[in-house]
C-alpha cells in the first residue's frame, strides 16, 4: 500500500473553511497556493493537511527541508535550545550555538581558506549582507548578477533577481550599480551553434559587456547560483563558471556563490560548487540550513569577513538561537544520515524516469539538474521549445489532487522541480515519480 492518503474531495472541508479566512485576512501579495488545502503535520517526505490527508512532499517548503519534516534532531535540539533561551541578541548577550554553528559552517563550506561567517535570518537576508561586505572589503559599488537568477525578494536582492512578473512589477526604483548578465542558454541555442560553441560564445559576451556596460575594476563582487533555483534549475555551464572565476581573480571581484537553494547536501555534494570545483570568496547559505526556521548565513574568506567595521553587520533576531540550534540538528542530520550519498542516489532514480517521461511524452522538452535537485521542462514541441505554462499547471492541479504536492519554476512558469526532503524512502519516491508520470500522461 502506498502513504498517499486522499480522504476527502480537496480541498477538505477543514480547508475550504480556512482559504474564506486566508483571504479575508491575508494580503493579496502573498501568493495563494492553487490548490487551496491548508496543512497540519510533517513527517519525513509525507504532509498531513488539516482533514487527515497524506501527501507526499516533493516541494519540502521550496527546498528548506533536506533533512526531513519532523527531524529528531532538529526537534531535539531546537526544543532544549527554546526551554534554556529562546532569544538575546547574539550582539547583546551572546551564546554559545551561534559560535558552536559558525565554526561548524566554516569546516563544511568549500575552500580550505581561512574562513568566518556570519548569521542572518532569510536567504535575501545573507545575500544583501555578502554584497554589503564585498563593497567594504573591495571599496568598489558595483555587482555583477545573472539571469535567469533568483536572489531573494528585498531591494537589493530583488535588484539581483531576473523575474519580471511577479517579483518585480511595480516595485522600482531599484538598486543602482547592478549589472544582470545572462548565462549561456544551451537548450535554446541557435541551430548553428554547438553547445560548446554556445558557451564560448556566452563567454566573449561577458568580455564585451565587462568593456561595454561596467568596468571589471569598479565591481566589488559577481553573485551567481552554482544550480539556478526559481530559474528553472538551470545548470550553467562549467566552462562559463570557471572563466568567471578566472575573472574575478584577475580583477580582484569577490565571487559570492549564493546557496540557498542548492546547499546543504541538495545536489549530491554538500555544496553545489563542489561540482565544478568552483571556490568562491563567499558562500549565502538559507532555507535547508536550518530545516525551515528562519536563518541564513554568509560564510567565506576570514580577511573579507573581517573588512566591515564592528557593528555594520548584524540584525536583532540574526542568528536566533534557537535556529541556531535546529541548524546544528539539521547539519548533524546530513552528516549521520549520509544525505549526501542518499542526493545522489535520489538525483539517479529520478533522472532515469525523467528520460524516460523525455522519451514518452513529446512535449518534455528538457529532463536535466543535478542529485536530487532535478526538473522537467515543458513545451508545446521540441522543435519550437515554446514554454507550456498551462500544461504545467494543469499536471501540478493534477498532481495535488493524486496526493503529490509539486513546485513550478522558471522564468516562464513551465518547469517542474523536485525538493523532496532526502530522507524519503524508496518507495515514497517510486510512489511520488508513478503519480507524476500518471500526471504527464493525462494533463
Ligand atoms: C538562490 C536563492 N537565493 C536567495 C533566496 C531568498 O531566500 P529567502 O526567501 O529566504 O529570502 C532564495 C529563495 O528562494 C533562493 O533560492
Amino acid at each position: 500500500m502506498g502513504s498517499v492518503r486522499i480522504a476527502t474531495p480537496l480541498p477538505g472541508p477543514r480547508s475550504a473553511a480556512l482559504l474564506v479566512e486566508r483571504r479575508r485576512w491575508v494580503s493579496a501579495g502573498v501568493s495563494e497556493a492553487r490548490h487551496g488545502i491548508f496543512f497540519a503535520r510533517g513527517l519525513g517526505a509525507l504532509l498531513e493537511d488539516v482533514d487527515g490527508n497524506v501527501f507526499l512532499d516533493f516541494a519540502g517548503g521550496i527546498g528548506c527541508m533536506n533533512a526531513g519534516h519532523s527531524a529528531p534532531r532538529v526537534i531535539e535540539r531546537a526544543r532544549a535550545q527554546l526551554e534554556r533561551l529562546q532569544h538575546s541578541c547574539f550582539m547583546v548577550a551572546p551564546y554559545e550555538p551561534y559560535v558552536e554553528l559558525a565554526a561548524k559552517l566554516c569546516a563544511i563550506t568549500p575552500g580550505r581558506h581561512p574562513k568566518k561567517a556570519a548569521l542572518f535570518t532569510s536567504g535575501a537576508e545573507a545575500v544583501e549582507n555578502a554584497v554589503k561586505i564585498a563593497r567594504r572589503a573591495t571599496g568598489r559599488p558595483a555587482v555583477l548578477a545573472f539571469d535567469p537568477g533568483f536572489h531573494g525578494r528585498t531591494l537589493l536582492a530583488l535588484t539581483l533577481t531576473s523575474k519580471t512578473t511577479p517579483y518585480r512589477d511595480g516595485f522600482g526604483p531599484f538598486a543602482p550599480e547592478v549589472y544582470r548578465f545572462p548565462i549561456p542558454d544551451v537548450l535554446r541555442r541557435p541551430h548553428a551553434l554547438s553547445a560548446e560553441e554556445c558557451v564560448q560564445r556566452g563567454i566573449a559576451d561577458l568580455h564585451r559587456f565587462l568593456k561595454s556596460n561596467v568596468n571589471p575594476a569598479a565591481i566589488a563582487c559577481a553573485i551567481i547560483e552554482p544550480v539556478m533555483g526559481e530559474g528553472g534549475f538551470i545548470v550553467p555551464p562549467a566552462a562559463f563558471l570557471h572563466e568567471l572565476q578566472r575573472l574575478c581573480r584577475e580583477h580582484g571581484i569577490l565571487l559570492v556563490a549564493d546557496e540557498v537553494q542548492s546547499g546543504l547536501a541538495r545536489t549530491g555534494a554538500m555544496f553545489a560548487c563542489e561540482h565544478t570545483g568552483l571556490e568562491p570568496d563567499l558562500v549565502t547559505l538559507a532555507k535547508s540550513l536550518s530545516n525551515g526556521l528562519p536563518l541564513g548565513a554568509v560564510v567565506g574568506r576570514a580577511d573579507i569577513m573581517d573588512a566591515v567595521q564592528p557593528g555594520g553587520l548584524g540584525g536583532t533576531f540574526g542568528g536566533n538561537p534557537v535556529a541556531c540550534a535546529a541548524a546544528l540538528g539539521a547539519i548533524e542530520t546530513i552528516e549521520t544520515e549520509g544525505l549526501v550519498a542518499r542526493a545522489r542516489a535520489i538525483g539517479e532514480t529520478a533522472g532515469r524516469r525523467f528520460e524516460a517521461f523525455q522519451a514518452r511524452f513529446e512535449f518534455v522538452g528538457d529532463a536535466r539538474g543535478v542529485g536530487a535537485m532535478r526538473a522537467l521542462e515543458f513545451v508545446r514541441d521540441r522543435r519550437s521549445l515554446e514554454p507550456d505554462k498551462a500544461r504545467t499547471e494543469r499536471i501540478v492541479d493534477l498532481a495535488i489532487r493524486r496526493g503529490l504536492l509539486v513546485l513550478t519554476a522558471g522564468l516562464h512558469g513551465n518547469v517542474i522541480r523536485t525538493l523532496m526532503p532526502l530522507g524519503i524512502r524508496d518507495a515514497e519516491l517510486g510512489e511520488g515519480l508513478d503519480i507524476l508520470e500518471s500526471c504527464l500522461a493525462d494533463a
